[in-house]
């Protein structure tokens, strides 16, 4: 469920009417619901209630402040990925002690800013990682909490792209190396081993790899523990998947996946952090675009809109589906008919939908990519130096504009002209 409905015939966020935000701001533009970032925090919070534990937002998901904010006000911590997510995390009012630090690429730098700075531990990916983040902490006279990833070699069964628990990824130890990385862990007197992390991939649709992956987890802090490692927490990642196609997908509920964590690792006493990022803020999104012109093409028509690849790049790249919706609620029994949906970027990749049954458009016609919340923003680029679009969030029947649109100079400004041209 989110909060982005027909209210009197016109698409409403929350109690906003959508073109009341499109009049303000101009399209393209991102719009975010609260009440649905928070619902939809709070299903995993629930899920999890009984046991300890803390749902890490990951923040690559849609990392603006304001989002980050609403959801540390409600008790979230974050899974960030580089320093510039710990930064922004920290200037959203997070503390340290909430923030995860995961990626395979972690800089001795990085390191360093979230060692000074605080954090609540480093998912570490590798062995020469171990070493940095060792010699780093002893320079500081710090210890560093950390967990290790483990590659558990599930196949998570989703796009091959977002897949990251299979043995040939690029991700964490292997499970069966795991113990052989623990003893050289726990030698190091710079970090303290409190756990295991794990994360298989994005967009599961089923929670089979889940439980497959969970209970490998499960059985080998058993074993750590024989080992004589204090295992005290468990990181299970991110990864569940939402409805993007509303007519024919029904995901597994976070109170199904919470049940499924309390069954496989419940048993052992340890905290539970999971790291959701696209169910968290998926359907809190949506992106609006203006058609800018209809044209008829060789036996079809296309849709050109103001929005393009660069502002919302997953069906370009993952061939990703986007329900699509006019911001007027199409009269009842109208005929649809099929539209290839396009942007303005100058090529053939720019392309948000074929042949899509919509209800009659025309120029000038407003239209709003649904689930677009997550990946949609943050992966936006100023390619053809399109703008960054705006990003809005609305509360009940307030809406404030949380990242404005870069003018022309401001996006000219950043080149500098070496001395010699
Ligand atoms: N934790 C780790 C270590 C991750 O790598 C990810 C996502 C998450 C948590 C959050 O996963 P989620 O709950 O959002 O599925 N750009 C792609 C998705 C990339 C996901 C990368 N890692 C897309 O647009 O589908």
């Amino acid at each position: 469920m989110d909060h982005f409905l027909y209210r009197n015939g016109s698409l409403h966020a929350e109690d906003v009417p959508v073109s009341d935000i499109a009049a303000a701001v101009g399209t393209p533009f991102y719009v975010y619901s609260t009440a649905t970032l928070l619902r939809h925090f709070s299903l995993f919070d629930e899920a999890l209630a009984g046991t300890d534990h803390l749902v890490c937002y990951a923040m690559k998901a849609a990392s603006n402040q304001a989002i980050l904010k609403t959801l540390a006000q409600a008790g979230a911590g974050m899974d960030v990925v580089s320093v510039g997510e710990y930064l922004r995390a920290r200037a959203a009012g997070v503390p340290g002690e909430r923030i995860v630090f995961s990626g395979v690429g972690k800089t001795a730098e990085e390191i360093r800013t979230a060692l000074e700075g605080g954090i609540r531990q480093f998912n570490v990916e590798s062995e020469p990682e171990l070493e940095v983040l060792n010699a780093v902490a002893l320079s500081l006279g710090k210890i560093a909490p950390i967990t290790i990833r483990v590659n558990p070699d599930v196949d998570a069964k989703t796009h091959a792209k977002i897949a990251t628990g299979k043995s040939e990824n690029k991700f964490g130890i292997p499970i069966a190396r795991a113990r052989e990385v623990y003893a050289l862990a726990g030698a190091m007197r710079g970090l303290d081993v409190i756990g295991i992390d794990v994360h298989i991939g994005s967009q599961l649709t089923d929670l089979a790899p889940f439980e497959q992956a969970y209970l490998k987890v499960a059985e080998l802090t058993t074993l750590l523990r024989a080992d004589g490692h204090d295992i005290r927490r468990l990181d299970l990642g991110g990864g569940l998947g939402i409805p993007y196609e509303r007519s024919n997908s029904a995901p597994p509920l976070p109170l199904d996946y919470g049940a499924l964590i309390k069954r496989t690792v419940g048993h052992l006493g340890c905290e539970i952090e999971i790291e959701p990022g696209r169910l968290i803020a998926g359907n809190a999104g949506i992106m609006v675009c203006r058609v800018i012109y209809v044209k008829q093409g060789e036996g079809r028509d296309f849709l050109i809109l103001d929005g393009a690849m660069n502002d919302l790049i997953r069906p370009a790249m993952y061939d990703a589906h986007h329900d699509i919706v006019p911001l007027v609620e199409p009269e009842p029994g109208v005929e649809t008919r099929p539209y290839d949906i396009v942007g303005p970027v100058c090529e053939t990749g720019d392309t948000f939908a074929r042949q899509r049954a919509m209800s009659p458009l025309a120029a000038g016609d407003t239209i709003a990519f649904r689930s677009a919340g997550a990946y949609g923003a943050v992966m936006a680029s100023e390619y053809n130096t399109r703008p960054l679009i705006p990003e809005v969030l609305v509360k009940g029947d307030q809406f404030a504009v949380i990242r404005h649109r870069p003018t022309f100079d401001e996006i000219i400004n950043r080149d500098t002209i070496p001395e010699w041209l």
